[in-house]
């Protein structure tokens, strides 16, 4: 792949990763993914913003050379996380008259994880500008999107945005643009949902803060571009402002069929009852594809069967990685079963608590579930019905 212009002197340089499946250790990536970097050549200075991951820095460097890049007088750095700075030391060695701009935090940031040296630094406040010449960046500071330190860099001529991780996707595609909006809705939530969902709070206030500014092109970090802006903010409008809907999502794990036959007379009778069921086996389930399910649930519905006396381990995982996403859920139950004993209802609920919701009535049960037990699961789905009916979730 060239590197690909944007607009007059504006280009694309990053490197697509079509192979990678696993980011951070734990985030699947069923699509691949991009290091997107872009080149900005102003009548006076030229700037680079953002690098790419480590493994593919070649590639960046071939662009440069490609577009005969002798030199760069800023690497703007949005993001320290290293698969956009990682290869800013490498860039450093070759363009030695380069300054690294970014947020006095991120330069901190940059010195602990890349040592870069102090000298390198030109740090920014918030809306303050630089001039290429005949072009203009002006920074956005906008934290937690989704470290501390981040920040939006605007080019005003050309009224392109450039928010690094904030608004993008793990997609590798060759297209420059969005083209299939279906899958771009599908991998950006996803994205949304394993990043960007703990930080709901900032997220709308950054999506405040950049309302006001005249966007043609939203150029991220990760997947394609956005040619047409709308498109994304609407989606991440939705995710981070509205309520959550009419939905039970219910991961769990059954190791004999107790737990699963609960499970599954549960999901019908709250499908009878008007509620949209998203069940996940945890053996086998995409950990992606259950957190962009708890982008819109109000309920959680853990099913566990007791193992060692507690709750399955891919149960817990599930637990401790739901509280860490910090969805906009309002109610928990449990559901399982136990052969002799433990503690599986005590030690999940210790493992939410960053989840404010309210715990509903847990049913186990002793071996198969019996008749006493399905009642109680028909309860369990009455009081889940009525409340989302009560709270206005459709
Ligand atoms: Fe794409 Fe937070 O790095």
């Amino acid at each position: 792949m060239k590197p690909r212009e944007l607009k007059r002197g504006v280009y694309w340089v990053g490197a697509i990763d079509w192979d990678r499946r696993l980011f951070d250790a734990l985030i699947p990536l069923p699509d691949g993914t991009s290091y997107n970097a872009y080149l900005i050549k102003g009548s006076k200075h030229t700037a680079l913003i953002d690098t790419v991951d480590p493994p593919t820095r070649d590639i960046l460097l071939r662009h440069l050379d490609e577009l005969k890049v002798k030199s760069i007088d800023y690497v703007i750095a949005n993001h320290a996380e290293q698969d956009h700075s990682g290869t800013i030391p490498r860039i450093l060695e070759r363009y030695p008259e380069a300054k690294v701009v970014c947020t006095p935090k991120c330069k901190d940031m940059l010195i602990d994880l890349l040592m870069v040296p102090e000298a390198k630094f030109k740090t920014v406040g918030d809306k303050e500008s630089i001039s290429l010449g005949d072009r203009t960046l002006e920074f956005i500071h906008a934290p937690w999107v989704h470290w501390p330190e981040t920040m939006l860099t605007y080019l005003k001529e050309d009224k392109i945005l450039f928010p690094c991780d904030f608004l993008g996707s793990h997609l590798a595609t060759t297209d420059l643009y969005v083209t299939d909006e279906g899958q771009v809705y599908e991998a950006a939530k996803r994205y949304y949902a394993e990043i960007m969902m703990p930080f709901r709070t900032t997220i709308q206030k950054n999506l405040e803060k950049v309302k006001d500014y005249k966007i043609d092109i939203i150029a991220p970090s990760h997947g394609p571009m956005y040619d047409k802006p709308d498109f994304i903010i609407k989606a991440y409008h939705s995710w981070a402002f509205d309520k959550p809907k009419n939905i039970v999502v219910l991961p769990y794990i059954s190791m004999h069929g107790s737990t699963r036959q609960m499970v599954e007379y549960l999901v019908g009778a709250l499908a009878e009852k008007g509620v949209t069921v998203k069940q996940f086996d945890l053996a086998v389930t995409d950990i992606g594809k259950l957190a962009m399910a708890l982008v819109d649930a109000a309920t959680v519905v853990i099913g566990t069967p007791t193992v060692l006396a507690g709750p399955h381990p891919n149960v817990a995982y599930a637990a401790i990685l739901t509280n860490a996403l910090r969805p906009n859920l309002k109610f928990v139950s449990i559901i399982g079963s136990y052969g002799w004993g433990g503690k599986a209802v005590e030690q999940l609920a210790a493992m939410i608590p960053n989840l404010k919701v309210e715990i509903l009535e847990p049913v186990l049960c002793k071996g198969l579930p019996r008749e006493a037990d399905f009642k109680a699961l028909e309860k369990l789905a009455d009081t889940i019905a009525k409340k989302h009916k009560a709270e206005g979730f459709v």
